[in-house]
C-alpha cells in the first residue's frame, strides 16, 4: 500500500523581495533564474519514498562517486504554471507528465513515483511560488521535475539503490528568442538521436547530451534547429530538437507515428485531440524526407510546425540537408499553425473553453 507522504516545509530566509522578483520577471530568459524554493524527495530501496520536503533553492552536496555523474541515470519532465485571465494559477495535464515520468523511470531502471505525489509536489511548489507566475499571456512559470541516482559507487552490474526526486521552477517568456518567427532546420544524417530498443521514448538527460553535437552542427549550417531522422535509413522524420513535428496537408495534420524512438509529447497528444474541434483531420504515420520535399514542391504540403511545452507551437520555415534545401510555403507562419497555437494558448490561459478538463487549478 502506497503510504501518503507529508511534506516538511522549510521556507527560505533569503527569498527575493517583490522588487527583485519584478526585475527578473520583466524579461525572463528561459531556464536562467530559479525561484526561492525547491522540492526534494528521497528514495531508498526497501524503504520507498521518504523525506519529502519543500526547502530553499540551493546547491546539493553529493559525493564525486555518485552514480548519476558516471552513468547518467537521470530523467526529467517539463510543464508550466499559467496565470489565467481571471487570476487563477493552473498547470496543464500534470497527470500526463506524471505518467510519462514513470514510463521514463521504468526504462532507466529507476523507481516510479506515485502520480499523486508527483502532482502534489507541483502544487506545493507553485502555491509557495505563486508570485513568481508571470502575468502576460505567453509567459509562465516553467516547472522542471527530475530524478537522479544518488548511490555512490562505480559498479555497473546493478542500478543505484537510492534516488532523489526534485522540482525546480523558473519564470519564462517565449522559448525561442525570435518569438514565433519560423525556424530553419538542418536534417541530420551524420548523427542519430535514437534507435529501436534505445531510450528515445524516455525523457532522460542522456538523449539531450547526445543531441548537442548535432544541434551545434545545425547552427554551423546556418540553421536554428536539428531534425532527427530514423536510425536505420535516415529516411523518415522523427522529431526536431526537443520537439515533435506536424505536417499540414491542407486540412489534414500528419505527425510521425510513435515508433518507440521518439518522445510522446503531451503537446503533440493535445493537438491530435483538439484537431477534430478545429475542423482538421489527423494521421499518425511515417513521413519521409522525400515526401516532405515533394509536398512542398507540389504545394500539397502547406505548413510544418513543431510543438512542445517550452515553445508551444513553432512554425518551421525552411529545410536544409547535406545535398538539398527548400522552403515551406512562403516561409512565413501558416494559418493552420497559428489556429492550433491560439487554441492551445487559449485553453492554457483560460480565454477558451477547456472541454477535456486539461487545466488543473492550483
Ligand atoms: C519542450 O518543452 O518542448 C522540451 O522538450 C523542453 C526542453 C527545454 C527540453
Amino acid at each position: 500500500i502506497a503510504q501518503k507522504l507529508s511534506f516538511d516545509v522549510q521556507l527560505s530566509d533569503h527569498a527575493r523581495t517583490a522588487a527583485e522578483r519584478e526585475q527578473v520577471m520583466a524579461n525572463p530568459v528561459f531556464g536562467k533564474v530559479f525561484t526561492d524554493h525547491m522540492i526534494s524527495i528521497d528514495f531508498t530501496e526497501g524503504r520507498g519514498w521518504h523525506d519529502a520536503r519543500l526547502m530553499p533553492y540551493g546547491p546539493l552536496a553529493l559525493e564525486p562517486a555518485t552514480a548519476v555523474f558516471h552513468y547518467g541515470q537521470e530523467i526529467f519532465e517539463g510543464l508550466k504554471a499559467y496565470r489565467q485571465s481571471g487570476g487563477s494559477v493552473v498547470t496543464f495535464r500534470p497527470y500526463a507528465n506524471a505518467a510519462r515520468f514513470n514510463r521514463s523511470a521504468v526504462r532507466l531502471a529507476m523507481p516510479e513515483l506515485p502520480e499523486e505525489t508527483f502532482v502534489e509536489s507541483l502544487e506545493l511548489l507553485v502555491q509557495t511560488e505563486r508570485e513568481w507566475v508571470p502575468m502576460p499571456e505567453g509567459h509562465s512559470l516553467y516547472l522542471r521535475p527530475f530524478m537522479i541516482a544518488t548511490q555512490p559507487g562505480l559498479g555497473v552490474n546493478y542500478p543505484s539503490k537510492t534516488y532523489k526526486y526534485m522540482v525546480i521552477a523558473s519564470p519564462a517568456a517565449s522559448y525561442f528568442a525570435g518569438g514565433i518567427k519560423p525556424v530553419s532546420v538542418w536534417l541530420s544524417t551524420e548523427y542519430t538521436r535514437a534507435a529501436p530498443g534505445g531510450t528515445g521514448e524516455a525523457k532522460c538527460g542522456g538523449n539531450y547530451a547526445a543531441a548537442f553535437v548535432a544541434q551545434r552542427q545545425a547552427v554551423e549550417q546556418g540553421c536554428d534547429q536539428v531534425v532527427w531522422l530514423d536510425a536505420q535509413e535516415h529516411r523518415h522524420v522523427e522529431e526536431m530538437g526537443g520537439m515533435n513535428l506536424f505536417f499540414v496537408f491542407g486540412d489534414k495534420l500528419v505527425t510521425p507515428a510513435l515508433t518507440g524512438s521518439l518522445l510522446a509529447g503531451i503537446t503533440r497528444d493535445s493537438i491530435l485531440t483538439l484537431a477534430g474541434e478545429l475542423g482538421l483531420e489527423v494521421e499518425e504515420r511515417l513521413v519521409s524526407v522525400d515526401e516532405w520535399e515533394a509536398g512542398c514542391a507540389s504545394g500539397e504540403l502547406t505548413e510544418v510546425f513543431a510543438c512542445g511545452t517550452a515553445a508551444i507551437v513553432t512554425p518551421v520555415g525552411s529545410v536544409k540537408g547535406a545535398d538539398r534545401s527548400w522552403t515551406i510555403g512562403d516561409g512565413s507562419p501558416g494559418e493552420v499553425t497559428m489556429r492550433v497555437r491560439e487554441e492551445l494558448i487559449g485553453i492554457q490561459y483560460g480565454t477558451r473553453p477547456d472541454p477535456h478538463n486539461w487545466v488543473h487549478k492550483i
